[in-house]
């Protein structure tokens, strides 16, 4: 039997940041992974893969859309599928790798195999028993599933399955408009499927900035998706190579069918805890499935620790590993902190989509007097020039005292200016301040300071 200071089940994003931070910070450490290669579904089945494809997909819609107008001329590159999933795969490995590299380095175990936690203090990975002192359970999420739907990943997919596709469909029926839908119907759309998005709601990515998600959808369609809005799927009958989506729509209750070549079902993630023992452990839930921790990140089992997917909040890949360094710090006896409020959402389509912090309709709930600054990328003389002058940025400002609320962002390269305010919003900087920086020029970011000026005397570009 082997003993630890620390062993942490899972190694996504939240996992082995935490491995590595405890590892940093003196603790003996294992991490329990059953998968066969480290960085959970971010590295494997998220994040990375579908920006591989993103990328090689907007790539082609460059060539297609933008090359011949900068006299870039001749025949549009055409697609070999088979090549661009070696890339996507490729891309995994180095990163998954990567993950293997720093353990090694930090001198943290890999446990290969799949943990249950038979009581607080122990951790069972096949017939050998682990000792730890503390457990962190960073187990991650899983597809939610859908009444009705039966998943095969090959013609009714979820976002593992689309991932690796047999070849391009002609017709992609996506469920749910939300980040995973819109973000891998972009690849496909671009890969020349047609992709009609059927979504419950009136509008896509639900909790957004309205004007935000009007601009999204209006540019989407442009770009060839079609939106069936208000609409509930039933179900979807499948064959070996083509599916059936029934769909209600929501207005007149009233009942249709579309076809599909291959349906992704993206209604969201649910977390995953099948097999840890956490029911005779004794750890308690929230009514929507997740392990309940305080604000310290420890479950109502001493010792037992969770982060990332698998507790409360937006299932996000860096809000995950945040929570791994702030747990690793408690451990370790030092302030671990995660502030919740500043913790940015990015859609990688194109443009991207970004936002951090506040609402108009949250600080409206709120009875909080604010202002708006907004400045569209017309504006902007670098966006103008590389086609991307459609979109806009919004920074939300306290009325009376300036000080930053949250940003919403349409735009080229949306996912890197955010954080621009996030670090303003993390030193409680007034829109002032950011107005006041000396932003280079041509640059993206100066629409991020023409927003900020337009908080108070007027942006200069509109
Ligand atoms: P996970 O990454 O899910 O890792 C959990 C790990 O635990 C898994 O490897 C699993 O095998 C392992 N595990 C589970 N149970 C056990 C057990 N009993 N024993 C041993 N091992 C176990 N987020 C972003 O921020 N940006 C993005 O661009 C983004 N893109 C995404 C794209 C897709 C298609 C998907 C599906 C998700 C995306 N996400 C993105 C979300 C992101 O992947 C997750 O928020 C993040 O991976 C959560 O990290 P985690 O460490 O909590 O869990
Ligand atoms: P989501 O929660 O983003 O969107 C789900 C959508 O499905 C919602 O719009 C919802 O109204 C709709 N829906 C639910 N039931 C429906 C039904 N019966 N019929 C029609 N529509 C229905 O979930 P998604 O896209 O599956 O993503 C899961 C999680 O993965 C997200 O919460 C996100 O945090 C994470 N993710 C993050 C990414 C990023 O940061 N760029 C990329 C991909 C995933």
């Amino acid at each position: 039997m082997s003993s630890y200071d620390v062993i942490i089940i899972g190694s996504g994003p939240g996992g082995y940041v935490a491995a590595i931070r405890c590892a940093q910070l003196g603790l003996k450490t294992a991490c329990v992974e059953g998968r066969d290669t480290l960085g959970g579904t971010c590295l494997n089945v998220g994040c990375i893969p579908s920006k591989a494809l993103l990328h090689a997909s907007h790539m082609l819609h460059e060539a297609e859309h933008n090359f011949a107008e900068m006299g870039l001329k001749g025949k549009s590159p055409s697609v070999d599928w088979k090549q661009m999933l070696n890339y996507k795969q490729s891309t995994i490995d180095t990163n998954t790798k990567g993950i293997e590299f720093l353990f090694k380095k930090n001198k943290i175990d890999w446990i290969k195999g799949w943990a249950t936690v038979p009581e607080a203090g122990k951790v069972k990975v096949g017939d050998e028993v682990h000792e730890a002192k503390n457990i962190i359970i960073a187990t991650g999420s899983e597809p939610a599933s859908l009444p009705g739907v039966e998943v095969d990943e090959k013609v009714v997919v979820t976002s593992t399955g689309a991932l690796e596709l047999g070849k391009v469909p002609k017709k992609l029926v996506v469920i749910g408009a939300g980040v995973i839908g819109l973000e891998l119907g972009s690849v496909y759309a671009r890969l020349g499927s047609e992709v009609t998005v059927v979504e419950f709601l009136d509008a896509i990515t639900p909790g957004m900035d309205p004007e935000v998600q009007k601009t999204f959808q209006r540019m989407l369609k442009k770009q060839g998706f079609k939106f069936i809005m208000g609409a509930a799927v039933q179900g979807t009958e499948a064959s070996k190579t083509k599916a059936k989506v029934t769909y209600k729509l929501r207005k007149d209750d009233s009942e249709h069918v579309i076809d599909a070549d291959v349906v992704l079902v993206s209604t969201g993630r649910k977390p995953f805890v099948d097999g840890l023992g956490l029911d005779k452990l004794g750890v308690e839930m929230t009514k929507r499935g997740q392990i309940a921790v305080n604000d310290q990140w420890e479950t109502s089992v001493k010792g037992v620790y969770a982060i990332g997917d698998v507790i409360e909040g937006p299932m996000l890949a860096h809000k995950a590993e945040d929570e791994g360094m702030a747990a690793a710090e408690v451990l370790a006896g030092k302030h671990g902190h995660v502030n919740y409020g500043v913790i940015p959402g990015v859609i990688y389509t194109h443009p991207e989509v970004a936002n951090v912090g506040e609402t108009e309709a949250s600080l409206k709930e709120a009875g909080r007097a604010y202002k708006v600054g907004k400045f569209s990328f017309m504006g902007n003389a670098r966006a103008k020039a590389v086609f991307a002058g459609d979109g806009f940025v919004k920074i939300l400002a306290d009325k009376d005292t300036d000080r930053i609320l949250g940003a919403h962002i349409i735009g080229p390269s949306a996912g890197d200016l955010i954080h621009e305010v996030c670090v303003a919003m993390e030193f409680g900087a007034s829109a002032q301040d950011l107005a006041m920086t000396c932003h280079a020029h041509p640059t993206y970011s100066e629409a991020v300071r023409e927003a900020a000026l337009a908080c108070g005397d007027g942006a200069i570009h509109m």
